[in-house]
């Protein structure tokens, strides 16, 4: 459960980020990270090398009644500027990236790390039937590797890796995803969306976190973020371990942990 709602830092030192990134790279530094107010939330992503399976973070920003645009698709920007460099960071820890076509085409995402110091990760997209466009920014070549999984063959641009996944009516199952993205040699994979993506991660119970960013506003119409199976009682519903915090410009950070829930992976 949550202790109380924390203030991010409100000023984050370079040299804290740059402790951070550079034990991302370098497991042994992890004890560092103790030290930096900045540690709390970053470094559970980060000492993940023992697990002997990628670890998946996920996040979503969302408004208060839980919607991630209006009725017309309109959702730039629902987080605020914080909320925005924080998903930067998830990036740059992150060693691969990866959306749904819906917001590969929806969004036309870089997908890069532009707001705070860092590495770009690998881009995967999924995209069962082929609809992302060549032109599409995230497939630009800037020396990220750029991976394409796809139900069926389709012809992509020079550089995509393409890996043809079993599709059962469209869908790729999640675990075949995870286990096509680690055998590439990623080890910590951020979810960035959308909303289908996210959720259906979340719903084969292969999130080890989720950072879900609350705007403070209502728009009261329009696409939802989280949407899983039906369930029955509440008894079913998920409970995560979570703590809150409020960036200094508005936006809250609820970083859930799964690790401790049935089923988790
Ligand atoms: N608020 C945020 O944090 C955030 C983040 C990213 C995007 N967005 C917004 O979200 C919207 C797009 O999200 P969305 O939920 O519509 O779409 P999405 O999650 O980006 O993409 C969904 C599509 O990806 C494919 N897909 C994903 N997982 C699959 C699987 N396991 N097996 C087969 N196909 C799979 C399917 O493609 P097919 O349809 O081809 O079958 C599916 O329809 C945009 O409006 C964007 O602005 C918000």
């Amino acid at each position: 459960m949550a202790d109380s709602l924390l203030s991010f830092p409100p000023e984050v030192a370079p040299e804290d980020w740059d402790t951070i990134l550079h034990a991302a790279g370098n497991p042994e530094q992890y004890g560092a990270l103790r030290e930096s107010p900045l540690a709390r939330i970053y470094s559970p992503l980060i000492n993940v090398s023992d697990l002997g399976r990628p670890f998946l973070f996920g996040q979503l920003g969302q408004s208060l009644d839980g919607r991630i645009a209006t009725p017309t698709g309109k959702s730039h920007f629902i987080n605020s500027l914080e909320a925005i460099r924080h998903l930067h960071r998830l990036r740059a820890l992150a060693d691969a990236v990866i959306v749904g076509v819906g917001t590969a085409i929806a969004d036309d995402p870089q997908l890069t790390v532009r707001h705070v110091p860092g590495p770009n990760p690998a881009r995967v997209i999924i995209d069962p039937a082929g609809r992302l466009p060549a032109t599409a920014r995230c497939l630009r070549d800037d020396g990220a590797r750029r991976i394409v999984l796809q139900g069926k063959v389709v012809p992509r641009p020079p550089g995509i890796e393409a890996l043809t996944l079993p599709a059962d009516g469209g869908r790729i199952e999640p675990a075949a995803i995870i286990d096509a993205v680690g055998g590439l040699g990623f080890r910590r994979i951020l979810v960035e969306g959308g909303a289908d993506t996210v959720s259906r991660f979340l719903d084969a119970q292969l999130l080890d976190r989720l950072h879900l960013l609350v705007a403070p506003l209502i728009i009261g119409s329009g696409p939802i973020g989280i949407s899983l199976s039906v369930i029955d009682g509440l008894a079913d519903a998920l409970r995560p371990r979570h703590a809150i915090y409020r960036f200094d410009d508005g936006d809250l950070l609820i970083d859930c942990d799964f690790s401790h829930v049935e089923g988790a992976p």
